[in-house]
């Protein structure tokens, strides 16, 4: 495993924020782009999130934002620099966000992702069933005639330590 470092991001990390989303969401847009609905809806824009970063050797490699939604803690924007994908920066991202899901009594972790992004397979890898899906009519692709919006869960364990 990688040693990335995970804190809630600062003031310093935003330039490697952009930097990693500038890198991220160029990879998801050759899957799909969203139409202005899409960009305008409730989900994207919702305010009283918390970002993550991870960090190797102080530079931010990875992010992702997070708010609870109910029992649940739903997370959006994950995202890896592409050069240090595939060592675990997600992994450590998202066991930080199971630290802050159980320290809170969260049911489990939630998320959704687009099908035809390959995405299904490497959220299975890290723990998420996928719960439901349905047609996403607010995104558009050059290549898919029909993109697909599945929402996945994570359990969280209870907390042993947590006073009843
Ligand atoms: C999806 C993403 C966040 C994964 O980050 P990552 O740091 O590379 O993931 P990890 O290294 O922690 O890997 C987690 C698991 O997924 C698997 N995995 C990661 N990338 C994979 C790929 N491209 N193909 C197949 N499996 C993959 C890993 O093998 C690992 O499983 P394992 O430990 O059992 O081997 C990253 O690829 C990314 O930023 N993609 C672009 C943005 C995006 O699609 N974000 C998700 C929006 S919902």
């Amino acid at each position: 495993m990688t040693s990335a470092q995970v804190h809630e991001a600062t003031q310093k990390d935003q330039l490697g924020i952009y930097e990693v989303n500038a890198k991220t969401t160029s990879i998801l847009r050759r899957t799909y782009r969203p139409t202005l609905a899409a960009l305008q809806s409730k989900e994207r824009l919702m305010p009283q999130q918390t970002r993550l970063v991870a960090l190797l050797k102080d530079r931010v490699v990875g992010t992702v934002e997070y708010r609870f939604v109910d029992d649940r803690l739903h997370f959006l924007g994950l995202g890896v620099h592409p050069e240090h994908q595939c060592r675990e920066v997600a992994r450590h991202l998202i066991k930080a966000l199971e630290a802050i899901g159980q320290e809170a009594g969260a049911r489990c972790l939630s998320a959704y992702t687009v099908r035809q992004t390959g995405n299904v397979k490497i959220f299975e890898q890290l723990g998420f069933t996928a719960v439901s899906e349905e047609q996403d009519h607010t995104l558009v692709s050059d290549i898919h005639p029909t993109l697909t919006d599945v929402y996945l869960e994570k359990p969280i364990p209870l907390d042993d330590s947590r006073p009843m």
